[in-house]
């Protein structure tokens, strides 16, 4: 296991993913980014995982960032090549689950670009996050330009994209960059706790939210309500839409098989 950079670890329902090089703060390199790619894939097709959890290895770091090692001496093409197309930061919205980042620690440049892609990020009171490309002389390439201004509002965004001001766990929560913060050693037991509350729910339905509120930043207002009310139509077609109305009227629990 610890020569694997990416570790994955199922229990019950719920499935987490730990990026494992914490010498060197979980920094993303090549095979870091094929392998955390490859393992949500996996799960966002096995029936057994409901949701999934993202966080670092050590008690350091979630991610420090792009591994800085790899970007010394590349060329610009180069670079294209390697993060073209879908990868790591479109991971987490392709995946058709849940998917929560618990937040350990450091969460730097592609790092707070990989929380931001997540669902829900829940922070130890350790964490600190920020875009620091800035100093580097280059700009957030995961995405962190567009994700960070929907979540925080633009002005915040500039200001911590210009700057590369790192902010603590509890300035995330003001500014709505986190949504939760806990203290370090209650992380892991929040997140699974939330985890499975979520993984009670019906997979079907949870799929359903997942595709409409990611819609919600893409789409106008009006296509937006158009696609809800097409999956509000499809959960019809659904026996966990049964089993949930017949569980409310037999006063019972529902019991979701995600089908
Ligand atoms: N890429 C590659 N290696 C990284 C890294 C990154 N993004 N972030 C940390 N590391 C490595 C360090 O080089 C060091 O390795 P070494 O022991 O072989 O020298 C190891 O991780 C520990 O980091 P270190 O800098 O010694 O820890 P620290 O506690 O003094 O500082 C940080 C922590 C996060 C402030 C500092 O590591 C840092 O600024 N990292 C880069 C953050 C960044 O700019 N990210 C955006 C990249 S686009």
């Amino acid at each position: 296991m610890a020569d694997q950079v990416v570790v994955i670890d199922i229990a019950g329902r719920i499935a987490t993913i730990t990026i494992n090089r914490p010498d060197k703060l979980n920094a993303l390199n090549a095979q870091v980014r094929q392998d955390f790619v490859d393992a949500l894939e996996d799960l966002g097709r096995d029936d057994t995982v409901r949701v999934v959890i993202v966080t670092g290895a050590g008690d350091k770091a979630f991610v420090a960032g792009a591994d800085i090692k790899e970007f010394a001496g590349r060329g610009g093409y180069e670079q294209f090549r390697v993060t073209k197309g879908f990868g790591i930061f479109e991971a987490p919205e392709r995946c058709p689950k849940p998917v929560l980042a618990a937040v350990n620690g450091f969460a730097l440049g592609g790092g707070c670009e990989l929380a931001l892609a997540c669902d829900i990020r829940i922070a130890s009171d350790r964490a600190k996050l920020g875009q620091p490309e800035i100093n580097l002389g280059i700009l957030p390439g995961g995405g962190g330009t567009q994700r960070l201004p929907r979540l925080v509002g633009l002005g915040t965004a500039y200001k911590l994209l210009y700057t590369g001001e790192l902010i603590g766990a509890d300035e995330a929560l003001r500014i709505g960059l986190v949504d939760e913060v806990v203290p370090h050693d209650a992380l892991m037991p929040r997140v699974r706790e939330l985890a499975d509350q979520i993984a009670e729910k019906s997979p079907a339905a949870l799929q359903f939210i997942k595709e409409a509120v990611r819609a919600s930043v893409r789409m106008p207002l009006d296509e937006g309500v158009r696609l809800e009310t097409t999956l509000f139509g499809l959960a019809f077609s659904t026996r966990d839409k049964e089993e949930g109305v017949q569980a409310f009227l037999e006063k019972r629990k529902a019991d979701f098989k995600g089908s």
